[in-house]
């Protein structure tokens, strides 16, 4: 949630996880199977927005694909 990736939509991004799992950051779901965070650069500005789920990471996320992401867990 730094320049690079604020300014190529990750706040979208993240309102998309937040709506499609219904949590709010910080909070996990139900199942305990997810939670929502937000992180500081993580250093791979060139792939903003970027989403790590566990060790996987995904760039250049656009809200489009938040359902696809989380299908791979599901
Ligand atoms: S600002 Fe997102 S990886 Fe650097």
């Amino acid at each position: 949630m730094e320049t690079a990736c604020c300014d190529r939509g990750a706040e979208k991004v993240l309102d998309e996880f937040k709506h499609l799992l219904n949590v709010k950051v910080g909070q996990k779901t139900p199942d305990g199977k997810f939670s929502v965070s937000s992180l500081r650069c993580v250093g791979a500005c060139g792939l903003a927005p970027l989403v790590t789920v566990g060790e996987k990471v995904y760039g250049r996320v656009a809200p489009e694909s938040v359902k696809d992401i989380l299908a791979e867990y599901n």
